[in-house]
């Protein structure tokens, strides 16, 4: 079915709030540049037809588009099923608005808990044949649940037919990441142990949990963003060359990484919360949940044994930016004596909000004196505009594209790297807001390292 196109869309949740910062503004794009003319029918249990073109056009107006003339053909294009997701006479309507359409996309951009009813459903009512189905993450709690979902959705879809979103995967820089690593020589021989002091991937975000309360509490920062998004992230630097040229070979290659990183100790995490955030709304007073992570991996393969692989993220940090910096090691020996530790040999991968590749250097600073300055040559610089990722990869997902979505070895491979430390959770640390977390973040690093704090955009206009 690989080569065959959606014929329609359905997206279960449509009144929700991924539907409406996502997903109204992806179609508009794939409307405007990929000729997205298939029926577009959100499924909801509330509201009717009118009242979601208006939260369309609200959604659209939201996210600062203003193109009346694709918005009126995604108007036009929208239908809408109203309906219990256990309601199997819903499904059965929903199979009579699909009319001749024989190979519909469903979205479920619901919360996992709805997956079971509305699978067996799509299939008791038909709908679900010659289909293909996009699931959002959070993909399980822990492994145990990963491994149950997968069963689930296996149980009436193919693994072929099953699109596993990671929106980080849609972000241009993420697939810089790839592109720069394996369309260029000079990287591969330096690639490796030999070369590579250590590897940092920050995710900091300044802003706070604001009205997720009640969905971060149930998640924290390594189910939000390091199971998934960080993971993704660190398989496509480490992952080796892919053999041979399918989209699958990509997969294999990234599934061996993950596969090969050593599972969590309590002693290679520490784990913060931003002070106020259990007076923040659906948060537990007591809750130990944690806004704040720093860990230390271990990857076991010949390239990169005994390299530390530190990973930070976090919630009302000093800045908004990801950055991967991958650390060289110092020269030999200390040609010039100079009295600061010379730092500054490293490549850098900025991929928030804006984009760049950079080399970090020493350079001579004029003068008698062999002294000199770090600097930054760089390959490549963007601010952030780019197509967003979920127009991407719902177009992907029309086209049967799976290249950028996650496998299910590779989700349930991420999951048992970090499900020690979701069942022992070691203890969490306060941190002041506008801070780099806990002071204790410092404790994973091994001896002679330090943080680098992602820049704030002081790159090249
Ligand atoms: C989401 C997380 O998956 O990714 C959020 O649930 C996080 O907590 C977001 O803020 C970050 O994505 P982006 O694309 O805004 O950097």
């Amino acid at each position: 079915m690989t080569d065959v196109q959606s014929d329609a869309f359905v997206f279960f949740g449509a009144t929700g709030d991924l539907a409406f910062k996502q997903i109204f503004p992806a179609l508009v794009g794939l409307i405007r540049d990929e000729g997205f003319d298939l029926p577009i029918i959100g499924v909801a249990r509330s509201g009717d037809l009118d009242s979601l073109r208006d939260r369309a056009r609200a959604s659209l107006a939201n996210a600062g588009i203003q193109d009346e003339a694709t918005e009126a053909r995604l108007i036009a294009q929208l239908r809408y099923v109203k309906g219990d997701d256990d309601d199997l006479d819903m499904f059965r309507r929903l199979r009579t608005e699909l009319g001749s359409a024989a190979h519909p996309l469903h979205y479920l951009a619901i919360p996992p808990s709805l997956f079971e009813a509305v699978i067996d459903n799509l299939e008791r009512s038909g709908s679900a044949k010659g289909a293909r189905i996009i699931v959002e993450k959070p993909f399980g709690r822990d492994l145990a649940s990963a491994r149950e979902l997968n069963a689930t959705v296996h149980r009436v879809f193919a693994e072929g037919s099953i699109f596993r979103i990671d929106h980080y995967l849609g972000k241009e820089p993420v697939q810089n990441l790839l592109y720069f690593r394996f369309a260029n020589s000079f990287l591969e021989p330096i690639w490796r142990s030999e070369h590579v002091a250590s590897i940092q991937i920050t995710m900091a975000e300044a802003f706070d949990v604001a009205d997720r309360g009640a969905f971060f509490d149930q998640a924290g920062t390594i189910r939000d963003v390091i199971q998934n998004h960080l993971l993704q992230v660190l398989s496509l630097l480490t992952m080796e060359a892919p053999s041979g040229r399918s989209p699958e070979a990509i997969r294999t290659q990234k599934f061996k990484v993950l596969d090969s990183l050593r599972p969590l100790r309590a002693e290679d995490v520490v784990r913060g919360q931003y002070r106020g955030y259990r007076s923040v709304r659906g948060v537990a007073p007591d809750s130990t949940v944690e806004t704040f992570a720093a860990l230390r991996l271990h990857l076991d393969t010949w390239r990169w044994g005994g390299v530390p692989i530190y990973v930070r993220a976090g919630k009302a940090l000093p800045v908004t930016a990801t950055e991967v910096l991958v650390e060289l090691r110092q020269p030999p020996q200390m040609v010039f004596h100079e009295v600061e530790p010379p730092d500054g040999n490293y490549l850098r991968f900025r991929l928030t909000p804006d984009m760049s590749i950079s080399l970090g250097a020493r350079a001579k600073l004029p003068g008698e004196a062999m002294r000199g300055e770090a600097v930054e040559l760089f390959a490549r610089h963007q601010s952030g505009e780019e197509r967003p990722p979920y127009q991407r990869l719902i177009g992907d997902a029309r086209k049967g594209d799976q290249s950028l979505f996650a496998r299910e070895d590779s989700v349930e491979a991420a999951w048992k790297v970090i499900d020690p430390v979701l069942h022992d959770e070691p203890p969490v640390h306060e941190y002041v807001r506008g801070s780099w977390g806990p002071a204790a973040a410092a404790n994973v690093l091994a001896r002679g390292d330090h943080w680098h704090d992602p820049l704030n955009s002081e790159v090249p206009a």
